[in-house]
């Protein structure tokens, strides 16, 4: 599904269903294994990746993602940005929150993908959307 991905140009994708929620891991897991990321890093940066689709799903009531690899001269990365127009985050700090959840869920996900990466970042309001961008670097 993900033969023939060009890792020189950005891969965007839709969220819409479970379906697109798998093919984001597979499209993360691929970029993860071209920038050489460790087989405990592509996990973690997959793992971070699906959390933050389904959130962008359920939450977001679908968006969009971008995978692009990075490079700083020294290192090579991966980045994701996953890009949503539902309702927003009111108090992110709560949100963030181990445990916090407004959907019955573990309230895991947007912390837990938070300690997987080495770099996340939150643009949200209310009623504003919410686009989140993760980067995780190889060492
Ligand atoms: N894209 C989003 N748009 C709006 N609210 C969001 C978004 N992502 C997360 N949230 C809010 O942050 C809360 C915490 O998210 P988190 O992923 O940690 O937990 P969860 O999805 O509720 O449960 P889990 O991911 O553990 O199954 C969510 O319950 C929701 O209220
Ligand atoms: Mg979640």
């Amino acid at each position: 599904m993900t033969a023939g991905v060009d890792l020189g140009q950005p891969q965007a994708q839709a969220i819409r269903s479970d379906e697109d929620v798998v093919r984001v891991r597979q499209l993360v897991r691929t970029v993860s294994v071209a920038v050489k990321l460790s087989l405990v890093d592509q996990t973690k940066i997959v793992t971070a990746a699906s959390e933050l689709a389904r959130n962008t799903l359920v939450y977001g009531g679908g968006g969009t993602v971008e995978v692009a690899t990075v490079d700083n001269g020294r290192r090579r990365g991966v980045r994701i940005v996953f890009d949503d127009s539902g309702p927003g985050i009111a108090d992110l700090d709560l949100a963030l929150t181990d445990g916090y959840t407004t959907g019955g869920g573990l309230g895991l996900g947007l912390s837990g993908a938070r300690r997987l990466v080495d770099e996340f970042d939150i643009q949200t309001a209310p009623g504003e959307g919410t686009r989140i961008t993760v980067t995780k670097w190889s060492r």
